[in-house]
């Protein structure tokens, strides 16, 4: 089973971003991560979690690194039993606010993976996008993660934003490349509603050669693509996890939770949350609707389809397919290797 935590704290809001933050409620952050130790309470309960059953754990955020590791000891004292042993445990952090004794605090907590929001090394693009750290606080943090002794260390980029060049985001790789890292999750920019962006969405760039390009650098430096927007010597267990749709606890103001056929929703008012975090909403998804999932995130990432899944129509057209050798097969599955094509592939296979 993963599990994932959701901090809904930040600096200053990015104009690109519609996740459910808050840059005014830090005073209610006590508060809040008692809130979050009620929620695990009951969802462990309800998850029916054993012993050493959770084999990823992913704080995210917004901001997690806006949370003292004091406040999380708590939390990390109830999961402790149901961690397995090499669980992979991960944090999302802001250069900004990922010190030297957050990180310090964290890694002792128990965390073996920090994943940095970046977004870009070119100090005009972080300005734009309204980020509160410049490239040199970018790199001394994961450099200092690294120092400390993080087993992984991921960082964040953005591409297709206007301007965007193949010069600029060679350079961004490269700088990423020079740090001591094992992966990397290379974004599109998308334009959200309700952001800063949606007034302006023409800061999108609609580049398609870009997408090959930034793909193609970060292969060819030695990170294979597992997903479509996700590169490694490693692969995060929590991610592949996600899209192999195993059950998840989502604890926190806007997770998600996913028990075999039913999501979970807990409030994503923060205020609400905390008033009452046991208010969570249920939706029974189809049977429909549960291999629609299975067919995107397999074809978006390297799990691919398991072949008794589809109907005879569906298997049909996947064999058309690896006629054209749009996929690849082997007995039990299809795969997917141009993930840019994944979308046009899944809902020619759906009919
Ligand atoms: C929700 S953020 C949390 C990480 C952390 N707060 C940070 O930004 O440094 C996770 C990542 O999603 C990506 N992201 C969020 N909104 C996006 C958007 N509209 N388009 C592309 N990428 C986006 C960013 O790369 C970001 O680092
Ligand atoms: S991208 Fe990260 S730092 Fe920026 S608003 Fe979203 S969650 Fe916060």
């Amino acid at each position: 089973m993963l599990f994932y935590i959701h901090i809904p704290y930040c600096d200053s809001k990015c104009h690109y971003c519609s996740f459910n933050t808050y840059v005014d409620k830090f005073d209610t952050r006590d508060d809040y991560m008692h809130a979050l130790h009620t929620q695990i309470v009951f969802e462990l309960k309800r998850f029916n979690a054993k012993e050493n059953s959770i084999t990823t754990l992913f704080i995210g955020g917004g901001t997690p690194s806006t949370v003292s590791p004091e406040l999380y000891k708590p939390i990390f004292k109830l999961l402790s039993p149901y961690l397995e042993k090499n669980a992979e445990i991960t944090t999302e952090a802001n250069p900004n606010s990922a010190t030297k004794e957050w990180l310090e605090g964290m890694k002792n907590l128990g965390v073996n993976r920090v994943s940095f929001g970046v977004q870009s090394f070119n100090e005009k693009k972080l300005k734009a996008l309204n980020r509160a750290h410049n490239p040199k606080e970018a790199k001394e943090a994961i450099l200092q993660a690294k120092e400390i002794g993080f087993k992984h260390l991921s960082l964040d980029l953005i591409y297709n934003y206007q301007g965007d060049t193949k010069e600029l985001l060679s350079h961004d790789i490269d700088t990423a490349f020079s740090l001591p890292i094992d992966h990397i999750s290379a974004y599109e920019l998308t334009i959200e509603d309700g952001t800063k962006f949606s007034a302006t969405p023409e800061v999108r760039q609609d580049n398609e050669n870009l997408a090959f390009f930034v793909s193609d650098e970060i292969e060819k430096k030695g990170f294979k693509a597992y997903e479509i927007s996700n590169f490694g010597t490693y692969q995060s267990k929590h991610n592949k996890g996600y899209w192999e749709i195993k059950d998840y606890i989502g604890a926190g103001a806007g997770a998600v939770g996913f028990y075999k056929d039913k999501r979970f929703y807990p409030q994503t008012n923060i205020d609400a949350y905390i008033k009452n975090p046991l208010h969570i909403t249920e939706e029974l998804l189809t049977v429909e609707e549960l291999l629609t999932e299975k067919i995107f995130l397999g074809l978006r990432s390297i799990i691919g389809i398991k072949k008794t899944l589809l109907t005879t129509s569906m298997q049909n057209r996947a064999e058309f397919l690896c006629e054209e050798n749009k996929l690849r097969s082997n007995t039990t599955h299809y795969f997917n290797e141009n993930f840019f094509l994944s979308d046009e592939l899944s809902l020619y296979i759906l009919g």
